[in-house]
């Protein structure tokens, strides 16, 4: 009995399918399917695949128009209509009468449709290969869904040029994701940038010469064909014969994590295999291992300060690092925040108390570099990371190298064959930021030198520039010799002439007490000095800026000196003037005309803003203040940290550069250098990695970062961003001109909105500054041309197509 009960059991069980084969016929027009019954389908005459409505991921309430593999239990989605714009309840596809597929939403609201422009079809059809179609009465195809891939393809499908698909968001959600494979004469694998739809440079590709132009998927394997045919390179083998191959199923997808999996799936269990989809082949075979061509903007696996690493089961995995976490719990891809207050670079000691090194293992970040040194020692790289406050992490390679990286790490990964490690700055405590704060760079002063660095290999540039005014610092020392001697201070501006022509008063230490009250106020901090703000009684009250050098500087009473010494020798309605010194005993302070307004970053960046023609304004001053710098002053003076902090603007709003002193002045023929990277993090040029000569190409290279500020009127890099790919602005600039969508980066600004024509070109003169090879860039004197209107604008190359970071 119970024999028979099994048999009929087993009967039942078979005949659905033989039912389906029997009782299939075309989809007639007037045919419609609703979310309200998912056991009603359109199938294809074997069953093997179903048109229909799914649910969408994981518990949700939505539904995709979907194909799907129906034979299989996971009735795994080949296809989608509407991944991005997910159909409710109560929703409706229809293949109308007059020949429309339509989805309509409970409303009765078209949310898609494929039209058959008015060819007038005579049915639709769910072939067994997965294809859906919309055929004329003589089978002619009007419609097919092989032609709109979404991240799968079947054999017998075909990607022709200009193809692509793309993956999904997440393993849940079927929604477009990150990652892209696009056919364009090779068939190569991209990231994504939403939400302007540009792609990064390629990380996997074939190489074929260009000549790639069709992508074949057969039960034998995936192709790439030349236009004439020829079979041109495999992608990947299904590893059967013929009369094997049809005992499986297969697909290939762009999966969420931007891997290209070719799959098979046995199906009869006799086979000997597991009942499941396996993997034959990925592409790439580790993805963590790849780089982008541009380490320090764009990343592929994983998201910033995020860690890439190979699970066991061959599948990338992004993990935030101890103390951080993801920036969207619901995206494990995307971008880690650190979850602790960072070290505030204003504190005298820099609070490097509070925090640690966290030591890793075969890890590395290969990019947010800013200073480089090599022959130094693990223990001097992970204590030079500690008191530098720009400092978020150091990385050590056995070759004895250290990079000290800034914020936000990009490209992480943990692989056992990495052999660098990596010390991770944290707080000590456990203190949080919370969910919703965000931390933006803090831009203020260039990275703080650890009295060390000096003991290091590192050549430090200053060097030759301290060699090159020996005679001119020895001057000044006999004359400030015989002063002291003297015991007398010149009161009078006008008294002290150090140099004939430059008119620079020398102050008493207690003078300055004075005027500046016991340096009361404080106008700004940097690393290595503070300003304050100070009365001159004896000037008629002449207000002036006092900036007192920390003791902590180390280049001593000759590299003061020096620095008084080049400041005093210029003199440019855009420089912020020098009018004086104190040189007593441990001592040493400057004496600045006071800028009324405060620094740009002040204006820039919080309530005030400045209008829009104020800013084209500051562009075109601080121009000519680094042109004046880098061309008409008797020693070529590389700034080395142009940066909002260091332009300074007067009750009139002039911009005026601030700091010039600070940098050194290089000699004309200063050839290749390995030393210390100087400048600000998200300000330095490329060439300071790169083992390439510093010329004044770098100062043109922040000053593009700037304007990019200035006419966007935000920082360099936010975190506290919609999206990921704004927060580097740079980057996400560059992108908006490709796309011509220049609006998103204007945003509300009335006037720039006037002024479009205007903004595309202090746009593009930025990029062409930004250029990665400085070759490029233009010199400070052409740029004043074309922001003055003088010379038109030629469009720039994408800045970041130059060489590949070593
Ligand atoms: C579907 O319609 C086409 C054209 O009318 C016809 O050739 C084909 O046999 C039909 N298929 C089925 C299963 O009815
Ligand atoms: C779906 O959700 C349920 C309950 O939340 C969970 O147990 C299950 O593992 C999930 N399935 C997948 C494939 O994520
Ligand atoms: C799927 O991801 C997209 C893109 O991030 C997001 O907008 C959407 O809300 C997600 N859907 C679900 C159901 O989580
Ligand atoms: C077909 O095109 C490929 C690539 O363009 C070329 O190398 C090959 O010689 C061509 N073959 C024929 C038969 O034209
Ligand atoms: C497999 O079959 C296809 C067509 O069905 C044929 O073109 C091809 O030559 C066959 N390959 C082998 C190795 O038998
Ligand atoms: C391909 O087939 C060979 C021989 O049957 C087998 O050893 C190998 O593991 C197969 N490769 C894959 C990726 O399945
Ligand atoms: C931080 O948390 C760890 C583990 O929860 C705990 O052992 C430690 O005492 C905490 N430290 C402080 C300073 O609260």
């Amino acid at each position: 009995m119970a024999f028979h009960y099994m048999f009929l059991l087993t009967i039942f069980l078979l005949l659905p399918l033989s039912t389906i084969a029997q009782s299939y016929k075309n989809v007639s027009l007037g045919s419609t399917l609703t979310t309200s019954d998912v056991t009603k389908f359109w199938p294809s005459p074997s069953g093997d695949f179903a048109f229909g409505f799914q649910r969408s991921g994981n518990g949700s309430s939505g539904f995709l128009l979907a194909i799907w593999f129906n034979k299989l239990k996971e009735k795994t989605i080949v296809w989608s209509a509407n991944r991005n714009n997910i159909a409710p309840e109560g929703s409706k596809v229809e293949l109308s009468v007059d020949g429309r597929l339509v989805l309509t939403d409970p409303n009765g609201q078209e949310t898609w449709a494929r039209d058959t422009a008015n060819a007038g079809p005579a049915y639709g059809a769910m072939l067994d290969t997965g294809n859906f179609v919309l055929a004329t009465s003589s089978s002619g195809i009007l419609w097919q869904s092989f032609d709109e891939p979404t991240d799968t393809i079947l054999p017998g499908q075909v990607l022709n040029q200009r193809s692509r698909l793309v993956s999904s968001f997440s393993s849940t959600n079927a929604s477009s994701g990150r990652f892209e494979l696009f056919l364009d004469g090779e068939l190569a694998l991209h990231t994504i940038k939403y939400p302007i739809d540009v792609t990064n440079s390629a990380y996997w590709s074939t190489v074929t010469g260009g000549s790639g132009n069709q992508v074949r998927f057969n039960q034998l394997g995936i192709y790439l064909h030349a236009a004439n045919g020829t079979l041109l390179t495999l992608i990947s083998s299904s590893n059967e014969t013929n009369s094997t191959a049809s005992q499986f199923y297969q697909r290939a997808i762009l999966e969420y994590d931007g891997v290209f999996r070719h799959y098979v799936y046995p199906k009869r269990s006799s086979s000997g295999r597991p009942m499941a989809w396996s993997t034959l082949h990925s592409i790439p075979d580790n993805i963590c291992l790849l780089l982008p061509q541009n380490l320090q903007r764009e990343w592929v696996a994983c998201g910033l300060n995020s860690l890439c690493s190979m699970g066991t089961d061959r599948r990338p995995r992004c993990d935030c690092p101890i103390k951080y976490i993801f920036n969207d719990p619901k995206d494990k891809l995307g971008s880690c925040r650190r979850n602790f207050p960072e070290q505030d670079c204003k504190v005298e000691s820099r609070g490097a108390e509070a925090f640690t090194m966290h030591e890793m293992l075969s890890t590395n970040w290969f990019g947010g570099d800013f200073e480089y040194y090599a022959d130094v020692t693990e223990d001097w790289c992970k204590q030079s990371c500690l008191n530098d406050c720009y400092c978020v992490a150091a990385v050590h390679h056995p070759g004895k190298e250290c990079w000290k990286k800034r914020y936000p790490l990009l490209n992480g990964r943990t692989d056992p064959e990495e052999a660098s490690k990596t010390f991770l700055k944290i707080t000590k405590d456990n203190s949080t930021v919370g969910p919703t704060t965000t931390t933006t760079t803090n831009t203020t002063p260039r990275s703080q030198a650890g009295e060390k660095r000096k003991n290091q290999s590192s050549v430090i540039i200053s060097v030759s520039v301290l060699l090159g005014s020996l005679v001119f610092t020895l001057m000044l020392l006999a004359l400030l010799y015989v002063f002291k001697l003297k015991g007398r201070y010149p009161k009078k501006f006008s008294a002290y002439q150090a140099v004939p022509g430059v008119n620079i008063r020398s102050f008493s230490y207690n003078e300055l007490e004075e005027a500046t009250n016991g340096f009361e106020e404080e106008l700004g901090t940097g690393a290595f000095s503070t300003v304050y703000k100070a009365i001159l009684n004896d000037e008629n009250g002449k207000i002036v800026a006092v900036k007192k050098l920390h003791k902590t500087v180390t280049e001593g009473e000759q590299g003061f000196l020096a620095e008084v010494n080049s400041i005093s020798r210029t003199n440019h309605k855009n420089l912020v003037q020098l009018l004086g010194f104190c040189n007593e005993g441990q001592h040493r302070l400057l004496v600045y005309e006071h800028m009324e307004a405060g620094s740009l970053a002040d204006l820039l960046f919080k309530d005030s803003r400045l209008s829009w023609s104020q800013r084209v304004q500051v562009a075109i001053d601080t121009a000519k203040g680094l042109c004046y710098l880098h061309e008409e002053c008797s020693n070529q003076i590389i700034h080395c940290d142009i940066k909002p902090q260091n332009v300074l603007l007067d009750e009139n709003l002039t911009a005026k550069i601030a700091d010039f002193g600070m940098a050194k002045l290089l000699r004309k023929d200063q050839t290749r250098t390995t030393t210390k990277i100087r400048g600000t993090r998200g300000y330095v040029a490329p060439e300071w990695f790169r083992n390439m000569p510093i010329t004044v190409k770098v100062d043109v290279y922040s000053f593009g970062i700037l304007l990019l500020e200035l006419i966007c009127c935000r920082k360099s890099y936010k975190q506290d961003v919609a999206n990921e790919n704004e927060m580097i602005l740079a980057e996400w600039a560059c992108d908006c001109y490709r796309r011509k969508e220049l609006h998103l980066l204007v945003g509300d600004d009335e006037e720039a909105i006037e002024d479009i024509e205007r903004f595309e070109k202090l746009l593009m003169v930025a990029i062409w500054c930004i250029q990665e090879n400085p070759a490029l860039r233009p010199s400070m004197k052409e740029v004043i041309l074309t922001l003055e209107g003088s010379v038109e604008v030629s469009i720039p190359p994408d800045p970041f197509s130059f060489i590949r970071f070593v």
